[in-house]
C-alpha cells in the first residue's frame, strides 16, 4: 500500500513540522488522538525489507517517578504517555525499525502530538517489559508522545548541543553515479526526487550525525543509500543506531516520491551499485527504483 495512504495530510508538511520535544504537560494524550493513533499502530505501513515492526502505546507513566528507572535520565520531562517499537533481530531489522517508527511519529506529529526519538540512553530491559513484549524482541528506540509545552532551557540547551537545527548541505549528502560528482538539485525544482531528497535531509538521525548518503543514477529512478558511519559512534548504543536513521531517511523519501506521484520501492541490490567506490566507513544499505 501508498505510505501516503496513512496521513490525512501532506508528509511533507508533517516533515517540516515535526522535532523533538523533550518537555510535556504532564497530561495523557486525549482520547481522541489515542484512539486514532492506536488504530493507525495496528496496521502500519508496510516495512521495505518485511520485518515485522511492532508499536505499543505505554499509558499514564508516572514520568517524574519512572524517568530514572526507564533511563531516560530527566531529559524528558513530564510525559506520561510513550511510544514502544519492537522488532525481532533479523537482517535489515533496524532499517525496517527506523522506516515504520519514523512514521509513526509522523502521525503523532498530524495528531498534535510532541514526541523525542530515544535510542542512545533508555533502558531497553525495562520498557520492553512495560510493553508486555517477549524476551526474543529488541526495542530500538521509544518516543515520548504528548502535548509539547514551551520548551524550557533543558530542551534549548539539548538542542544546542546536538546542533538540532543545523542539517548538512545536501552537497555533503547526495551524489549524481558515484561519490564524485555533485548531485544538481536546482535544475529539478519541482521535481518528485529533489522534493524527496529535501524531505530525507530534514529527517531526524541519532545525534544529528545525518549519516545518510545518496548517489542517484543518470536516469533519477534509481537511487543507491549508503550510510557513512562517524568512527566510534557505535559504542554509545547497544543497537545499530545509524542503521535506524539509513530506515528513517527511507521512510522520508518514500513519502517525498509518493507525494509528488511517484510510485516505487526500495530492493536489496548491492549488485547494482557495487561499481561505486565507496568513502571511508561507507556501505551500502539499499536501492530506490521508481516504477
Ligand atoms: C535513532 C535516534 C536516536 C536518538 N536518541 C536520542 C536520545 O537518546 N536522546 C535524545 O535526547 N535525543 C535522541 N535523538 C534525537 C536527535 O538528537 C534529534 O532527532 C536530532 O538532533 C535532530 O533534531 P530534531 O529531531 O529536533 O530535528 C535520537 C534520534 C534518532 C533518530
Amino acid at each position: 500500500m501508498n505510505p501516503i495512504d496513512h496521513f490525512d495530510g501532506n508528509p511533507s508538511d508533517l516533515v517540516a513540522r515535526r522535532a523533538s520535544f523533550r518537555t510535556f504537560d504532564r497530561k495523557a494524550i486525549d482520547s481522541e488522538a489515542r484512539e486514532v493513533l492506536v488504530d493507525w499502530m495496528n496496521g502500519p505501513p508496510a516495512a521495505p525489507f518485511g520485518n515485522a515492526v511492532s508499536l505499543h502505546l505505554l499509558e499514564r507513566f508516572d514520568a517524574s517517578a519512572k524517568d530514572a528507572k526507564l533511563g531516560t535520565y530527566g531529559m524528558i520531562r513530564g510525559a506520561v504517555n510513550f511510544l514502544v517499537g519492537a522488532v525481532a533481530p533479523a537482517e535489515h531489522d533496524m532499517e525496517d525499525f527506523g522506516f515504520v517508527f519514523e512514521m509513526a511519529l509522523l502521525k503523532a506529529t498530524e495528531l498534535g502530538l510532541g514526541s523525542c526519538w530515544l535510542g542512545g540512553t533508555l533502558k531497553r530491559g525495562a520498557f520492553a517489559s512495560a510493553a508486555d513484549l517477549s524476551r526474543d524482541l529488541v526495542v530500538p528506540a521509544v518516543s515520548p508522545l504528548g502535548r509539547a509545552v514551551d520548551r524550557r532551557l533543558t530542551d534549548r540547551a539539548m538542542r544546542f548541543f546536538v546542533g538540532s537545527k543545523k542539517r548538512k548541505d545536501s552537497g555533503l549528502l547526495f551524489f549524481s553515479e558515484d561519490f564524485s560528482k555533485d548531485l544538481d538539485l536546482k535544475s529539478g525544482a519541482g521535481v518528485a526526487w529533489v522534493q524527496a531528497l529535501e524531505m530525507l535531509r530534514l529527517g531526524p538521525s541519532a545525534s544529528n550525525k545525518q549519516p545518510w548518503r545518496v548517489v542517484a543514477e543518470g536516469d533519477r529512478k534509481r537511487f543507491h543509500f549508503f550510510v557513512q558511519r562517524n568512527a566510534g559512534y557505535e559504542r554509545f548504543s547497544s543497537v545499530d543506531l545509524q542503521r535506524v536513521d539509513m530506515g528513517i531517511a527511507m521512510a522520508h523519501f518514500a513519502l517525498g516520491m509518493f507525494e509528488n506521484g511517484v510510485s516505487g520501492q526500495f530492493v536489496d541490490e548491492p549488485s547494482s551499485a557495487a561499481n561505486i567506490e565507496l568513502p571511508e566507513r561507507s556501505s551500502y544499505i539499499a536501492s530506490w527504483i521508481s516504477d
